[in-house]
């Protein structure tokens, strides 16, 4: 539980980067902590190190601490100069790489259980969108999940470039408390 006082400045600071950048940031507050319980549903202390792309104020990130991810297995990518700054204030055992998670491949990681994405895939280009699933199945174990929110109706991975990454998507669940209502979708690699 956080207090109403670390949530007022983390949705300030929220708004505040979004102003900055509205695409970018692409939410003008942070996610309910619904949605973050329904992103991490079904992860577990046992998947080694997992990856979080977008963390922004760090919602998902405290939902992985509370279900028994160890600080130090997480990674965060996280392009915002400033959210990146404070992540690593906040979780200095966690590795935080203040870049692009287009750039993944060149941070040589470990194995992953797991990656949860913040990222906003419905403004982002389909190179930049390839390139962040090939580098996250590059390092995701053969059984890895990537995780994935969307304000949209639909996965918000087209079609074709699933279907080139040989991948499948599953709705995994819908947040009506959460602004705006948000999908889960689990990208798995096609058995
Ligand atoms: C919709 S916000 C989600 C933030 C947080 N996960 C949440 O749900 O409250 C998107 C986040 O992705 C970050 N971001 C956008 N493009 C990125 C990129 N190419 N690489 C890494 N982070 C990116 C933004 O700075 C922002 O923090």
């Amino acid at each position: 539980m956080i207090s109403k006082a670390v949530k007022l400045q983390e949705t300030s600071s929220f708004i505040r980067e979004w102003l900055k950048s509205p695409l970018v940031t692409a939410s003008v507050v942070p996610s309910s902590r619904r949605l973050a319980r329904k992103m991490v549903r079904g992860l577990h202390a046992g998947m080694g190190q997992v990856i979080e792309l977008g963390p922004g104020t760090g919602v998902f990130t405290r939902e992985l601490l509370a279900i028994g991810i160890p600080e130090s297995a997480l990674v965060l990518i996280e392009l915002n100069g400033r959210f990146a700054a404070d992540l690593k204030q906040k979780y200095p055992a966690a590795t935080v790489v203040n870049g692009a998670a287009e750039a993944m491949s060149h941070l040589q990681l470990k194995r992953a259980g797991a990656v949860v994405s913040g990222l906003p895939f419905l403004s982002m280009k389909d190179r930049q969108i390839d390139a962040i699933l090939e580098a996250a199945f590059q390092v995701l174990e053969q059984d890895g999940v990537f995780v994935q929110f969307t304000y949209g109706h639909r996965c918000p991975v087209r079609r074709e470039i699933l279907e080139r990454h040989r991948l499948f998507s599953s709705r995994d669940s819908f947040v009506l408390n959460n602004f705006p209502p948000a999908s889960v979708y689990h990208l798995k690699r096609k058995p």
